[in-house]
C-alpha cells in the first residue's frame, strides 16, 4: 500500500503538465525572402536528410532538458535546422558546425529564454548579429530569463587557470543570408527537398513526451494550439501510412534515437496549420569569417588553483590493457601504407564527430576525457559507415564516474577500462558542464538525466525535478591498449580509426594557428592529451606529418586541430598513445 503511494507521488511529480515554449513571432517579426525554393512537380515518395544518397547531412542530437529544464525547444530548433544547412551547403564535408543554441536563450530578446520562444524570430536575430558555434558558447540550461544573461562571453568563451576567464576572440562566425516561412503538407515537402530541414511547431502531447518509444505516432485528437518546435527532416510512406520524420532535443534516448514520425497530411498535432521557419545560411566559412573585436577586460575570475596551464595526464606506461586480438602493426606493414590517411576525409567522407572545448563554461583539466572519448566516438562513427545518427559519447559521465581522473587531471587508460566494463552514454544523457560534481558517485543521476518544469528562476537554486534515465545507448569496448611509435601507431588508425596520445604543451604550441608544427624539446614531459586522426606528407617538402585533434575550440589551431611533424621535433607524440575498440552491433 505504502510503496504505491510513494510511486503516484513520483508520477505525478515527473509527468507534470508540459510547458508551452512556443510562442507567437514578436511584433517586429519580418520575414527577409531573397529567393523561393524551387518547385519540383514530382516529389519521392521517402526522403530524408538522414540518408540523401548514402550520406547523413544532420549534425549531433542534442537534449534541451540537462542538466535542468529550460524551454528552449524554439532555441535548439533553429540552431539544428540553421547547422544542418550549413552541412548540407558544405555537402557534410568535415568540420561539423554545431550552432549553439546558448546564444539564442541569452541573447534573443524577441523570445523569453528558458520560457518559450520563437525560431522565425531567432533566425531574425542571427541575422542581425550573428551567432557563434558550440565551442564558444555551450548549452547551460538558462537564459536571460533565469539568471544567464547575454554578454560577450556567452557570444565566445576561453579560461585558463590562474587568468580567469574571458571574452575570446577570433570566434568564428555564421549566419542566414534569409528566412521565411512556410505552411502546409506540399509546400513543407518542397522547402525541405530544395533547401534543407525547417523547423516547425507541434502541439506536444504528454504520450509523446513521456510514453512514446518509436513508430508511426497517430493522434488524430484535435488540440489548441501549439507548445512545442521540432526540426522535420523529411518523410515517408509505409503500408499506407504518410508521415513525417522529425528531430525532437530531448536526448538520443527518446523516441527513435532522439527523433519520432508522426501522421502526414491530417494537420496532426496542428503541425501543417501553423508556420515553419526556414533560413538559408550565409556562407562564412569558404573565407573563414572571424569575429576580431577584442575584449580585453577579464571578468569570471575563478578560483580554481591549478598547477599547469594544461591539463595534468598520468602516463598510461604501468596501466593494465585488455588485448582480445592481432594488433595491427602484426598485420599491416607501414611501408605499404598510404603517404594521406585522414580519417576526416577518405573518399569524400568525414568519420569524425563534433569538435569540443574542455575549458567552458569555466576550466577543467579533462584533456585524458576529450582524446579518448572523442576517439572512441570517432570509431563508432567509422564501424558503423558514419550512417545516421552522428555519435557523441559524454565526457561529463567519465568526470561523474571519475573514470580515470577528475577536472584536475586523469589517466586516458581509465576512461577505456570504464567503457569496457560499465560503457560510456551519449552527450545528450549528460551534457559536459567542465566541472566535477559534488560528488562523483557515478549514480544512475549521474549517467544519464531527465529533467522537467518547474523552470529554476536563477541560476543559483534547482528546483527543478530531474531523474535518472534508465535505457539508453551505451557504448561499450572490447579490448583497448597502448601504441607507440610511427609505424605500430599509422597501423592502428589506419586500421581502426583515430587514437589518443600524449603530448608536452608549450607556450608555442599554445599559440599555434596553423601550419605544420615543430619544436625541438630536450626533455619534453607529456602534460596534455589529444586524438590522432590520421597524418599526410606535405606535397613540397616531403615533410610527414600527424593531423591531431584539441579539445581547445575551434577558434584554436585550424577548426580546432592541428598539423605536426612525424618522427622528430613533435613534443613526443609519438611516445605514449592509447586505442579502444568499441562495440557495434
Ligand atoms: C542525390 O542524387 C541525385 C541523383 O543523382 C541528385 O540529383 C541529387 O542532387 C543528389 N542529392 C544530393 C544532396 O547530393
Ligand atoms: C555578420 O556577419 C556578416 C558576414 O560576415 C557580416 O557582413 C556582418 O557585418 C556581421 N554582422 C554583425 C552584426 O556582426
Ligand atoms: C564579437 O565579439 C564581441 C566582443 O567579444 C562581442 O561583443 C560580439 O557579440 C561578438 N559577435 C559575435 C557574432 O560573435
Ligand atoms: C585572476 O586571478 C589571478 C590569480 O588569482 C590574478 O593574478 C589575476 O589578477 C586575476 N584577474 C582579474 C582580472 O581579476
Ligand atoms: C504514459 O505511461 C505512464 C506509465 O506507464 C502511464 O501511467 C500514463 O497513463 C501514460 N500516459 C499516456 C498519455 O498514455
Ligand atoms: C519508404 O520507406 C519505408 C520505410 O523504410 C519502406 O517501407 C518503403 O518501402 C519505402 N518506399 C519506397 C518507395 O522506397
Ligand atoms: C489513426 O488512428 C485512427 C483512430 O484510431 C484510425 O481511425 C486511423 O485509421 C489511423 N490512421 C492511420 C493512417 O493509421
Ligand atoms: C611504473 O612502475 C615502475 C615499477 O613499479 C615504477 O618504477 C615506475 O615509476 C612506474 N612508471 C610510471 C610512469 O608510473
Ligand atoms: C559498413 O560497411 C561494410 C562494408 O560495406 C559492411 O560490411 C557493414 O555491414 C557496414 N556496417 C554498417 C553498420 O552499416
Ligand atoms: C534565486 O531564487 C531563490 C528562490 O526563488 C531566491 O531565494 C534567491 O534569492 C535567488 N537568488 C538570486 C541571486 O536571485
Amino acid at each position: 500500500m505504502l510503496k504505491q503511494l510513494v510511486l503516484i507521488t513520483l508520477v505525478c511529480a515527473v509527468f507534470g503538465q508540459l510547458q508551452n515554449e512556443a510562442l507567437p513571432p514578436h511584433k517586429s517579426y519580418k520575414p527577409y525572402v531573397i529567393s523561393n525554393a524551387e518547385f519540383n512537380s514530382v516529389l519521392p515518395s521517402n526522403f530524408t536528410w538522414q540518408n540523401v544518397n548514402g550520406t547523413d547531412y544532420l549534425t549531433l542530437v542534442r537534449n534541451q532538458h540537462i542538466p535542468q529544464y529550460c524551454g528552449s525547444c524554439w532555441a535548439q530548433a533553429a540552431s539544428s535546422t540553421l547547422a544542418d544547412r550549413i552541412k548540407i551547403a558544405r555537402k557534410a564535408q568535415w568540420p561539423d558546425v554545431v550552432i549553439a543554441p546558448q546564444v539564442l536563450v541569452s541573447c534573443d530578446e524577441y523570445s523569453n529564454g528558458c520560457h518559450g520562444g520563437n525560431s522565425g524570430t531567432a533566425f531574425q536575430w542571427i541575422k542581425e548579429h550573428n551567432i557563434t558555434d558550440e565551442t564558444c558558447s555551450p548549452y547551460q540550461a538558462y537564459g536571460h530569463d533565469n539568471g544567464l544573461g547575454c554578454s560577450a562571453q556567452i557570444m565566445c568563451k576561453n579560461c585558463m587557470p590562474n587568468k580567469g576567464c574571458w571574452a575570446q576572440e577570433n570566434a568564428k562566425v555564421y549566419t542566414v543570408a534569409e528566412y521565411g516561412d512556410v505552411k502546409g503538407e506540399a509546400q513543407m515537402m518542397q522547402e525541405i527537398f530544395n533547401r534543407g530541414p525547417i523547423a516547425c511547431y507541434i502541439y506536444a502531447t504528454e504520450y509523446l513526451r513521456y510514453n512514446y518509444t518509436g513508430g508511426i505516432y497517430n493522434d488524430t485528437s484535435s488540440y489548441p494550439g501549439t507548445n512545442h518546435v521540432i526540426e522535420v527532416v523529411g518523410w515517408g510512406e509505409e503500408n499506407n501510412e504518410k508521415y513525417w520524420i522529425i528531430r525532437n532535443s530531448w536526448g538520443s534516448y527518446w523516441g527513435e534515437k532522439g527523433f519520432y514520425r508522426q501522421l502526414r497530411g491530417v494537420n496532426m498535432l496542428n503541425i501543417e496549420s501553423s508556420n515553419c521557419n526556414w533560413a538559408v545560411p550565409l556562407d562564412t566559412w569558404t573565407n573563414d569569417v572571424r569575429n576580431t573585436t577584442k575584449v580585453t577586460e577579464v571578468s569570471n575570475n575563478h578560483t580554481n588553483n591549478f598547477r599547469h596551464t594544461t591539463c595534468i595526464r598520468e602516463s598510461n606506461k604501468n596501466s593494465t590493457q585488455l588485448i582480445t586480438g592481432p594488433l595491427p602493426h602484426e598485420y599491416i606493414n607501414a611501408a605499404s601504407l598510404p603517404a594521406n590517411w585522414d580519417w576526416r576525409n577518405i573518399n569524400g567522407v568525414n568519420y569524425l564527430s563534433f569538435t569540443r572545448n574542455q575549458h567552458i563554461p569555466q576550466y577543467c583539466g579533462s584533456c585524458w576525457a576529450h582524446g579518448t572519448t572523442s576517439s572512441l566516438a570517432d570509431r563508432i562513427n567509422i564501424a558503423r559507415n558514419r550512417t545516421w545518427p552522428d555519435i557523441a559519447l559524454s565526457v561529463q559521465v567519465v568526470l561523474n564516474c571519475q573514470a580515470g581522473g577528475s577536472c584536475n587531471g586523469g589517466q586516458p587508460m581509465g576512461v577505456y577500462q570504464f567503457a569496457n566494463k560499465q560503457g560510456i552514454p551519449e552527450e545528450s544523457c549528460q551534457n559536459y558542464l567542465a566541472a566535477d560534481p559534488k560528488k562523483a558517485t557515478c549514480s544512475d543521476t549521474q549517467r544519464c538525466l531527465d529533467c522537467t518544469s518547474p523552470i529554476p528562476t536563477n541560476t543559483t537554486v534547482n528546483p527543478g525535478t530531474c531523474w535518472a534515465v534508465k535505457q539508453y545507448p551505451n557504448w561499450k569496448v572490447s579490448q583497448y591498449g597502448s601504441v607507440t611509435g610511427a609505424d605500430k601507431m599509422k597501423a592502428e588508425i589506419y586500421a581502426r580509426g583515430p587514437i589518443s596520445c600524449g603530448i608536452y604543451v608549450t607556450n608555442k604550441f599554445e599559440a599555434y594557428t596553423g601550419g605544420i608544427y615543430k619544436e625541438s624539446t630536450a626533455f619534453p614531459m607529456i602534460n596534455h592529451e589529444i586524438a590522432v586522426v590520421g597524418w599526410g606528407t606535405d606535397p613540397q617538402t616531403g615533410v610527414e606529418y600527424w593531423i591531431g585533434r584539441n579539445s581547445w575550440g575551434t577558434y584554436w589551431g585550424e577548426n580546432g586541430f592541428f598539423r605536426i611533424q612525424m618522427h622528430k621535433q613533435n613534443l613526443a607524440i609519438e611516445t605514449d598513445c592509447s586505442w579502444g575498440e568499441p562495440i557495434v552491433e
